[in-house]
């Protein structure tokens, strides 16, 4: 029997846990992980043209420009096919982006299988980023006090020299829960009304809401 391909969108404001769910996911199914703030760091890291162009958005805590982004992502999708499916960690943002992803899953005769929406409080957001190492070599994420790497400052996964993210500063990660609100949240609404939309509580620890997140995807809703 040939498996259909897996395509989880993971929505969720900064700080909720998509990244370190995507990585559980990409792990347990075989999927990709296509984590587009990752991909925008990086650039920024290797200070290409494009990092330098979308460098004071990502330090403003704004959204990168939609024709901006759908480039970056388009050239990632042709070179990496995901072809057993992705899970999509920050993308997509706006309307917009949920448009040509549907538009790129239909080429490949997929879709949105699943969105799922990791709901946190506030504080405990502002806590998460205050306190996340994140690696640039693998996305692995940590948390200084709740989930500290087993050597300070070196990744567990690939021994990669653990930062912090500029935009993790408190005044800019509340500009980014402002722009989630306005931009992005919408978005659960689509999701819902296609009966793909998983709600759930993201908080407990990383491997509570793993569990939380297989149940969600084994319901038909
Ligand atoms: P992006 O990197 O996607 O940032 P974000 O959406 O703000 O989300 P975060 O990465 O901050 O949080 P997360 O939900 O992944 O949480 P994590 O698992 O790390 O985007 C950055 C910027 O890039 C944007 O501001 C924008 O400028 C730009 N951008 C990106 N995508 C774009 C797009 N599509 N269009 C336009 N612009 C775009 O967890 C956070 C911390 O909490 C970690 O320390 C982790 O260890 C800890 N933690 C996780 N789960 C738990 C738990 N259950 N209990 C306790 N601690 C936990
Ligand atoms: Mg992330």
């Amino acid at each position: 029997m040939v498996s259909r391909a897996l395509d989880v969108v993971l929505l969720g404001p900064p700080g909720a846990g998509k990244g370190t769910q995507a990585q559980r996911l990409a792990l347990a199914y075989g999927l990709l992980r296509l984590s587009t703030g990752d991909m925008l760091w990086e650039e920024v890291e290797k200070g290409t043209e494009l990092g330098l162009q979308v460098r004071s958005w990502l330090n403003d805590g704004d959204l990168v420009p939609d024709h901006v982004m759908s480039r970056i992502l388009l050239a990632r999708l042709h070179s990496q096919q995901g072809i057993g499916g992705c899970a999509y960690d920050g993308y997509p943002r706006t309307e917009h982006q949920a448009m040509l992803l549907d538009g790129l899953l239909a080429e490949l005769n997929r879709r949105v299988d699943f969105a799922v929406y990791l709901e946190v409080p506030d504080q405990e957001l502002l806590d998460r980023l205050a306190g996340r190492l994140s690696c640039p070599v693998c996305g692995a994420v940590y948390h200084l006090k709740s989930g500290a790497p087993a050597v300070a400052g070196r990744c567990d996964h690939c021994g990669g020299a653990l930062v912090q993210r500029d935009d993790d500063r408190e005044d800019v990660a509340r500009e980014r829960l402002r722009v989630y609100r306005k931009r992005t949240a919408p978005l659960l609404d689509l999701y819902r009304s296609r009966g793909v939309l998983r709600e759930l509580d993201g908080t407990g620890t990383p491997a509570e809401v793993y569990e939380r997140v297989r149940e969600a995807m084994r319901r038909k809703r």
